[in-house]
């Protein structure tokens, strides 16, 4: 199977009634689905569902491929979260970072039997996404309950993946304690814990070519954690790149009596733009280097967040 990237005669109202006909929906309310009709025959409906009765909404992206087919993307999420459970929560940078995702299938093969691995995925919209044309795909976080949410929209798209379940792993990677994870001694996953890793996946992932981070920039100390983490999977085995994207946040800081956004420019000590390489002159630079995507180049196919000046998208390499 492979997505249908090519022009197709179908009436948005078609699409509704073949929507509104499938067995998800009729469960629920669809008076108010609002829903895109993309340029590329790919169809996303984002249904809202009734955030009162529901501890965790769903939002269900619905994907058209092939003339006939139809498949939905469901996600599990919360739509407010705190600071220790941000990652049950879908982001706009998510959303971004999955358009991005969507663009690249449709326009290249450069995902195409990847293997990949999302740091922070929280939900893991991006990776699931991913997973319809890799060979593998490690979404990781920390906390049991945001590894056992993304573990269950992991199994609310099985039907997805082109290598099926067994091609997209839920692993537990805490920034703060670097790479490698500690292995399981076993690679008998009857003997392992649910999250814990193998071997076989520790080398897995680094033979990996795309890392993946969608809002993993918000504080100091984690941004550094993050990048020591990126730094150690990128000294390993293949040469990757990492897609990142982040929300620029502002605070006013009482230092400089101003509206600052002093979180990414600590960000933008870890690399230095490609644009500015040759004008370096040898000195001191850090590790990283990076350039920013144009993301007016990228159609929006999910509509429900906006594209403002604060959202970016970098891709980033390692200096070898
Ligand atoms: C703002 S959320 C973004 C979640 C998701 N990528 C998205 O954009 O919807 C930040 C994510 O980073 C994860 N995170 C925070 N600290 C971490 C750490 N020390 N190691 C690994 N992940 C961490 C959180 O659990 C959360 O899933």
């Amino acid at each position: 199977m492979c997505w249908n990237n090519r022009l197709m005669d179908v009436k948005e109202a078609n699409w509704f009634q073949l929507a509104k006909s499938m067995s998800m929906i009729k469960k629920m309310n669809v008076l108010d689905l609002p829903f895109l009709f993309a340029p590329s025959c790919l169809y996303i409906l984002i249904l809202r569902c009734d955030q009162l009765t529901m501890p965790l909404a769903k939002v269900q992206f619905y994907l058209q491929f092939e003339q006939t087919m139809c498949h939905s993307i469901v996600i599990q999420h919360k739509t407010t979260s705190s600071i220790p459970n941000v990652g049950l929560q879908v982001w706009s940078t998510a959303l971004m970072l999955a358009d991005f995702v969507l663009h690249t299938i449709f326009t290249s093969s450069d995902f195409n039997d990847a293997i990949v691995l999302e740091l922070g995925a929280g939900t893991g919209l991006v990776g699931i996404l991913l997973a319809r044309v890799a060979r593998s795909v490690y979404l990781t976080d920390i906390d049991e309950e945001i590894l056992e949410n993304c573990s269950t929209n992991v199994h609310l798209n099985s039907k997805m993946y082109l290598h099926g379940e067994s091609s997209i792993h839920v692993r537990e990677l805490n920034w703060n304690n670097s790479w490698p994870p500690e292995v399981h001694c076993c690679d008998d996953p009857s003997l392992r814990t649910k999250y814990s890793w193998s071997l076989s996946e520790i080398q897995e992932v680094e033979g990996a070519l795309v890392l993946l981070a969608a809002d993993v920039i918000y504080s100091d100390d984690l941004t550094h954690s993050f990048f020591d983490t990126v730094g150690k999977l990128m000294e390993q085995g293949s040469r990757k790149v990492l897609y990142l994207c982040l929300e620029k946040r502002y605070n006013f800081s009482l230092d400089e009596l101003d509206v600052v956004a002093n979180g990414y420019s600590h960000f933008r000590k870890y690399f230095i733009d490609e644009e500015d390489y040759n004008s370096t002159n040898g000195s001191i630079m850090p590790c990283f280097i990076g350039r920013r995507i144009d993301i007016s180049q990228i159609p929006q196919f999910i509509p429900e967040y906006s594209r403002g000046e604060d959202l970016e998208l970098w891709k980033i390499h390692r200096f070898h």
